[in-house]
This record gives C-alpha cells, sequence and structure tokens, in this order.
C-alpha cells in the first residue's frame, strides 16, 4: 500500500463457518491490504467464542503484531475501524432448514436465498444488517462495510430504501466462482485476464460480453462448453462449492444456458427456470442446510474445538479462503483509490437502460476511494427483461413488507415469485413461515 496505512477490521458475524478462512485470508495478503487490528463481533457469545479463540492462537503464533479481540459488544467492535465485513446468519442454520424444508412440504423450491426460503431468509437479515451499519456509522463514521450477508439482493434494496447513504458496498461471490471457471475452459490463468458484461439482480443474472486483454472476443469458446457441459468442465480452483451438489448445479447450468444461448447464466437461475427438475431433486427431509450442518459446520468447529483443546494451531488444518481475496481486492480499491472493476449490487439508475431505475441491479462497477461507478450495459432483451421485472418485485415486495409490517404485500411478494404456482400455495407456506419466523419477523397485519 501506496499510504503507510495499517487497517482495522472488524468481522461480523464472527462466530460464521467463514470466519477463519477470511482471517488466514487477511494475514496472507497483508503486503497489499496491512492490517493492525482484526475484531470479531457476532451476537451468539458462545458460538463465537469457539472460532475466535482457534484464531487467537492462530494470531499469536503467525502474527503477533496484530491486535486481536472478540466481543458482543457493539461499542467494543465498532470503535476505531476501517472496515466492516459482514455474514451475518440472522436465525443461523437452524433457520435456514426451515426456510428451505416448509416450502418443499409443498413443493416448492426450498432454498437458501431463491423463492419463499430466500424471502423468509430476508425478513430476518434486513433488520440484523441495519443494525450493524448503525453500530458502525455510529463507532466509526468513516468506515465501509463490504457486505455479503444474504439474502443480498432483498438486503441492498433494504438499505437503499432506509439507509440511502450509508457506506455500504453488498457483493456476491457467485460471479467470482464462475468467472474463475470460465478463465478456465479458456486457458487463462485468472478471471482477472477477462473483461466482462454482465446485468441481472443478485443471484439473477447473465453475462452477455467476455474479453480477453486484447479484447478478442472469449464468449464462442466458453459457449461451446456450456453447450456440453454447463460449468462443470472447469476445476474448482478453491474449496468452495466443491461438494456433489453443487457440482450438480454447475452440470444443470448446461439447460439453463440452453434457454438463451446468446448469454452465459448465473447458476442461480435454475431455481427459478427449472423448479419443477429442482423439488423432483430435493430431498424434503435432507436439504443443503443439513449438508452444511453435517459438513462445512462440524469440520470448520471441529478443527476450532482441536486447536483450543491442544492450545496450538500448527498443523491445525485452517486454510485461507483463497476465493475471498476479491474481499481484499474490494477493501485496496476503496482504501487505494485503486479503480478495480467488481460486479455490485447497486441502484440501477439507468446503467441497465430499459429497466426500473430504483431496482437494486448487479453490474460491473469501477471502485475507488468515493465509491463505485457504474458501467452501462445497455438494453437488455425480453427475456432477461421480463424475469427481472417479476423477481425485483418480488424483492421490493418483501422490503415494504418489512417496513410495513404487511402481510398483504408479503403475500404478494410470494405470489409472484416464479418458483410458487399459485397465490394459494403462496398463503400456505406464508402461514407456515410466520410460525417459524416468530422470533425473528416484524409482526405482520
Ligand atoms: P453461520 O451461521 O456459520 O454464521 C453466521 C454468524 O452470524 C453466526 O455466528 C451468527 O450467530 C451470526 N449472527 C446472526 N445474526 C447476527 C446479528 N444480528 N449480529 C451479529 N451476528 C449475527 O453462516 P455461514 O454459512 O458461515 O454464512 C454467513 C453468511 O455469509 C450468510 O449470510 C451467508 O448466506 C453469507 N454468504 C454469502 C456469500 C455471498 O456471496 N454473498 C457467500 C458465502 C456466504
Ligand atoms: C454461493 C453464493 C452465496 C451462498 C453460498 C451458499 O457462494 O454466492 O450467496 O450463500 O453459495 O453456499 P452453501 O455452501 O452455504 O450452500
Ligand atoms: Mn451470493
Amino acid at each position: 500500500m501506496s499510504n503507510n496505512k495499517k487497517y482495522a477490521v472488524t468481522v461480523a458475524g464472527g462466530g460464521s463457518t467463514f470466519t477463519p478462512g477470511i482471517a488466514l485470508m487477511l494475514l496472507e495478503e497483508r503486503d497489499r491490504f496491512p492490517i493492525r487490528k482484526i475484531m470479531f463481533y457476532d451476537n451468539d457469545a458462545e458460538r463465537q467464542e469457539i472460532v475466535a479463540k482457534a484464531c487467537e492462537i492462530y494470531l499469536k503464533e503467525n502474527a503477533p503484531d496484530i491486535e486481536f479481540g472478540y466481543t458482543t459488544d457493539p461499542e467494543t467492535a465498532f470503535t476505531d475501524i476501517d472496515f466492516v465485513l459482514a455474514h451475518i446468519r440472522v436465525g443461523k442454520y437452524a433457520m435456514r432448514e426451515k426456510d428451505e424444508k416448509i416450502p418443499l412440504k409443498y413443493g416448492v423450491v426450498g432454498q437458501e436465498t431463491c423463492g419463499p426460503g430466500g424471502i423468509a431468509y430476508g425478513m430476518r437479515s434486513i433488520g440484523g444488517v441495519l443494525e450493524i451499519l448503525d453500530y458502525m456509522e455510529k463507532y466509526s463514521p468513516n468506515a465501509w462495510m463490504l457486505n455479503y450477508s444474504n439474502p443480498a439482493a432483498i438486503v441492498a434494496e433494504a438499505t437503499r430504501r432506509l439507509r440511502p447513504n450509508s457506506k455500504i458496498l453488498n457483493i456476491c461471490d457467485m460471479p467470482i466462482d464462475l468467472e474463475e471457471k470460465m478463465a478456465s475452459m479458456v486457458g487463462l490463468s485468472s478471471r482477472k485476464e477477462m473483461q466482462v458484461g454482465y446485468y441481472g439482480l443478485n443471484h439473477f443474472g447473465w453475462w452477455h460480453k467476455i474479453y480477453d486483454k486484447d479484447g478478442n472476443d472469449l464468449m464462442p469458446a466458453i459457449k461451446e462448453h456450456m453447450a456440453a457441459n454447463g460449468f462443470a468442465d472447469a476445476l474448482s480452483q478453491t474449496n468452495q462449492h466443491v461438494d456433489q451438489s453443487w457440482i450438480e448445479t454447475f452440470q444443470k447450468a448446461r439447460d439453463v444456458y440452453a434457454v438463451d444461448p446468446s448469454t452465459i447464466p448465473n447458476t442461480y437461475l435454475k431455481y427459478y427456470l427449472f423448479p419443477d427438475y429442482v423439488v423432483e431433486h430435493s430431498n424434503p427431509e435432507y436439504t443443503r442446510a443439513n449438508e452444511v450442518m453435517d459438513g462445512r459446520e462440524k469440520h470448520v468447529f471441529g478443527m476450532c474445538r482441536d486447536i483450543i483443546a491442544k492450545g496450538t494451531a500448527k498443523d491445525c488444518g485452517f486454510e485461507a479462503d483463497a476465493h475471498a481475496t476479491y474481499i481484499v481486492d474490494l477493501a485496496c480499491a476503496i482504501a487505494e483509490n485503486t479503480r478495480e472493476r467488481f460486479l455490485l449490487i447497486v441502484p440501477n439508475e439507468g446503467a441497465v437502460e430499459n429497466f426500473d431505475r430504483t431496482a437494486m441491479v448487479e453490474i460491473p462497477c469501477i471502485v475507488g476511494s468515493n465509491g463505485y461507478e457504474r458501467i452501462c450495459q445497455g438494453a437488455i432483451p425480453q427475456f432477461q427483461k421480463g424475469l427481472m421485472e417479476q423477481q425485483v418485485s418480488v424483492e421490493k415486495l418483501a422490503v415494504e413488507a418489512w417496513i410495513e409490517g404487511s402481510y398483504q404485500k408479503l403475500w404478494q411478494a410470494l405470489t409472484l415469485s416464479k418458483t410458487v404456482p399459485s397465490a394459494r400455495v403462496a398463503k400456505l407456506i406464508l402461514d407456515d413461515l410466520i410460525e417459524a419466523n416468530k422470533d425473528y419477523w416484524p409482526e405482520l397485519k
């Protein structure tokens, strides 16, 4: 870093399964993003303590110069910091499991961020993310929040409505992984060697242009791979998205691609374009939440407990999250005005010409010390426009329902979701979700 500054970072959702990987990644990237302090913040002291104690041991052994702390006290967590990396999951996996299983009971897609489950998660997340944003602004008014708490589309719409001037950037890692896959399909060593055009909503978008550094069109070669095997041709560069269910999602992208072979789709579109297939391939008794609880959560917490028991992190299995370096890229862009390009979730304002100006769209932006500038994507085709108008309305209605405490609007949100067959089924699912979320949602009238 040219300005010799060292940065203080708070990880919100300190008890997240991703926290150790992100903390180690921050250490590995210290040359370009120097750190003086890492704080963990969570509202579940017991869960966070396991992750934090293990990271404390690791940091003492590997980076004793970095000040480290963990807390559930907002003032301690958010005072004197430059960046908040936010990855909270309000309701944790227990509620994710309900988000996935309740819709499936009615034959509807049960997914973390898509369909009724995503709406339910959104109704829980809005309050949690706003609370953290407010703490940050109160105790460190100059800080930036880099948010990847889900469901990012609904959270971003809520911050647009309720905190329009806050320093928050909403970002998703799915396009990052998919761009790495596409780069490897055409023999490039990194997605950074490509320049892309992309438009959509979060977990709901399409690449329409991909060039290499010399301006050569890479779309034809990538399309050949998509038509044959979806994203499954490309080997994973990192340890993310490697479970069998993810591999099937990458394969299914072949069929999603076939619906519009002029663009390359985000994997999440399978939930909207092939909901019948998704439901047939779901086990209503054992969903992705169960896989994650039995897999990643057990693994990460197991390693943490092991480190604590042994009192050392030597040969402990902790690994930096290689895919998460985009977070450091983003922090550097702000800290050092690098003006690098990122796909961000931002108010449209005309960047997608023939689409709602107030929609939160996912598009390429240039990021520097004063925030982002949009890169215009022009007019989009009728097919994408139709899908996006329906989905953005779902997201906007969910946020309005949260703000107004409106049952009617939330029912409309579920009814409009392409994953839901009728207003009757929407109501059945909604009434179950209300019961399951009574500790988390505002009261609906
Ligand atoms: P996790 O349940 O392991 O961790 C989330 C943590 O957040 C928990 O420790 C929980 O106690 C804490 N938390 C919940 N509500 C809180 C609040 N109001 N204040 C402070 N802390 C709170 O979940 P995970 O699987 O590690 O995922 C974490 C988050 O990251 C989720 O939102 C997930 O969807 C998101 N995620 C996003 C991307 C992306 O691309 N945008 C990628 C991966 C994960
Ligand atoms: C991708 C998405 C995230 C999502 C995650 C779920 O990375 O971009 O938004 O949270 O997948 O992964 P999981 O392993 O928890 O099912
Ligand atoms: Mn995402």
